[in-house]
């Protein structure tokens, strides 16, 4: 079926199945390789971007459902890299193998939309759900204070 919907700002359309999950749509449709495969099943958060502003899971959403939606993934989440988290996590050298680092950092920019100051609980409320095998948890949270206080400190 022809699917339309906008990628990082762009208007686009394709003509795949209607039940392909979108991470396939991206990676291998649009050449988008940030989102990352992890376990297919909505399990551990390396596929997360942003329909509409939520966070979810790319790897579990037919392509039929985003017909019409608005889609950033990490390639887009700033012009240049220099989104407070994208900051935050350099600074901080948070990633370690880096896998799960594009699916942690749409997870916490959604969060930080909604809850601009957020406190250790309201982090690993909305985090708990992304693995990181490498276990960089720590380094995660502190990424996620840090890229609030630079929006701050922006404002
Ligand atoms: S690959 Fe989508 S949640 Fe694991
Ligand atoms: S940094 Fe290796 S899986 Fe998270």
């Amino acid at each position: 079926m022809a699917v339309t919907f906008t990628v990082n700002g762009t208007r686009r359309t394709v003509d795949v199945p209607a039940d392909m999950p979108l991470l396939w749509v991206l990676r291998e449709t649009l050449d988008l390789k940030g989102p990352k495969f992890g376990c297919g099943i909505g399990q551990c958060g390396a596929c997360t971007v942003h329909v509409n502003g939520n966070a979810v899971r790319s790897c579990v959403l037919p392509a039929a459902a985003v017909d019409g939606r608005t889609i950033t993934t990490i390639e887009g989440l700033s012009p240049d890299g220099s989104h407070p988290l994208q900051q935050a996590w350099q600074e901080l050298d948070v990633p370690q193998c880096g896998y799960c680092q594009a699916g942690q950092i749409m997870q916490a920019a959604a969060l930080l939309q909604r809850t601009p100051k957020p406190t250790d609980a309201d982090i690993d409320a909305a985090m708990n759900g992304n693995l990181c095998r490498c276990a960089t948890y720590h380094r995660i949270r502190e990424g996620i204070h840090r890229a609030a206080a630079i929006t701050a400190n922006n404002e």
